[in-house]
């Protein structure tokens, strides 16, 4: 039998080196989140036992990984470990023009340093938080074109991360010349980790082009977009992985990515494109402010290890593995009770908070609400994506990331059983009120205090 045909979900790996987690009792985790000011992030590492905060540099790295660490080269310019890198990129993404930079952020930055001048409009399906807070740190105004059907959490389609086509033509007659670039985020982290179907990046691209109009893909988590387009979009089941990601950033001019996520590294990231214009602005822009163009802020290992796991996120059985075990996580919590964004996602399940806690208004924060009761409950970090991290958000959720090939199945058990005790207790939740935070991304530092 195909191993794949049994009800089991096998990680696709054995383990070869593990890293103790913490338990703590339940006085010892209200203590740490009081200290903490209600606020998730200000934990420290030694006070939570499951961490969903992030899928970001967060993952495991496999041997082969490990291995290409050692062989890492350290010149500070024309490093092999550079020229493996560059090669590994080129070959999935087609680009001539391919810059390391430290994570993703630092890609957004340089882009809106050097090619969104004040007043410009960035289009995206839906802007991740940095993203929006670099183009507006520019001048620049950043605006959300999800389609309607991703703000109805229960609602399943296979493409809920898809632009809305019939958007993007109004603000492109609406703003005109000041569209200095359109994105598209795949997957869709923003909007409950949603997939971008081929069908929408092929009609954004061809506008786009129509128009002349720079269109770069947001391509954090490729592999599990190009997965989900073979598993769910008619016409490509028989393509193979590379193949589909191919397609996707041939209808693109260029690529942010943050390696973090599918290129399994702890740190990295990338900024690719074919305008050979904008690559020499970026270029300079990078050595201004990350480094040489070979190096981009990173070591020479941190970019041999990035070059392996580009690739190995590309495994059709990881990948397998990946959809299955963020599939099963889902269907644990719905069976307790727990409401979530529907489908699962690829990288994370979204709880939405609003139908949990119905009781507790938009400007309480409904999510932050329930993030800080899993952490009670069963010292369980999982993030706020809601009117806390974005002031007009539509949607209260909690997102619970699912690192790469760090937790088994009997963790995410856990968490399930942990859910389920956070359920009975959710209609005494309290809401909460902002004792400090400062100007901009405020989730990350903000003091709370429940109400
Ligand atoms: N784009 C997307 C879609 C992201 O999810 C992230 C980061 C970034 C860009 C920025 O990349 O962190 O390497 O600078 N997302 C992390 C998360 C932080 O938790 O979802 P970065």
């Amino acid at each position: 039998m195909d191993p794949w045909t049994y009800n089991t979900i096998i990680e696709p790996f054995r383990i070869k080196a593990v890293e103790p987690i913490p338990f703590l009792q339940p006085e010892e985790r209200h203590a740490a989140l009081v200290r903490a000011g209600y606020n998730l992030f200000k934990l420290l590492a030694q006070e939570v036992t499951i961490d969903l905060l992030t899928d970001s540099g967060t993952g495991s790295m496999s041997a082969h990984q490990w291995a290409a660490l050692m062989e890492g080269d350290e010149s500070y310019a024309g490093s092999r470990s550079f020229q493996d890198l560059d090669a590994v990129v080129k070959r999935i993404t087609g680009f001539p023009h391919v810059l390391p930079v430290h994570q993703g952020r630092a890609a957004e930055r340089i882009i809106a340093h050097t090619v969104l001048p004040a007043g410009s409009v960035v289009l995206n399906n839906t802007h991740f938080d940095t993203t929006r807070a670099n183009i507006e740190q520019a001048g620049a105004t950043a605006v959300d074109l999800p389609v309607p059907i991703a703000m109805e959490p229960s609602h399943s389609a296979p493409f809920k991360g898809d632009m809305d086509i019939d958007a993007l033509d109004r603000a492109l007659l609406e703003y005109r010349d000041r569209v200095a670039l359109v994105m598209l985020t795949l997957t869709n982290n923003a909007a409950g980790g949603q997939p971008v179907s081929m069908a929408n990046i092929e009609a954004v691209s061809q506008r786009c082009r129509a128009r002349e109009i720079p269109f770069f893909l947001d391509a954090a988590r490729y592999a599990e977009n190009a997965w989900f387009i073979r598993r769910r979009e008619p016409g490509y089941g028989d393509w193979s992985v590379p193949a589909i990601a191919r397609r996707m950033f041939d209808l693109a001019d260029g690529c942010t990515v943050s390696a973090k996520k599918d290129g399994i590294v702890n740190i990295g990231g990338l900024l690719c494109t074919r305008l050979d214009d904008w690559a020499e602005k970026f270029a300079n822009d990078l050595i201004l402010g990350e480094g040489y163009t070979t190096y981009g802020g990173l070591a020479g290992r941190d970019l041999a290890a990035m070059a392996v796991g580009l690739d190995e996120a590309l495994d059709p059985d990881y990948l397998r593995y990946r959809e299955r075990s963020i599939a099963y996580f889902a269907k644990g919590l719905t069976q307790v009770g727990v409401p979530i964004v529907q489908p699962a996602g690829g990288h994370a399940v979204f709880i939405d908070a609003g139908a949990l806690v119905p009781h507790i208004p938009a400007d309480q924060f409904p999510g932050q609400s329930v993030a800080n009761a899993l952490y009670l409950e069963g010292g369980i970090r999982g993030v706020e994506i809601g009117s806390l991290m974005f002031p007009n958000a539509k949607l209260q959720l909690v997102r619970l990331a699912v690192p790469r090939r760090v937790y088994t199945q009997s963790h995410i058990d856990y968490v399930i059983e942990v859910a389920q005790a956070v359920v009975r207790k959710a209609a005494e939740l309290p809401g909460y009120r902002v004792v400090k935070e400062p100007p901009f991304l405020r989730h990350f530092t903000v003091d709370l205090a429940p109400i």
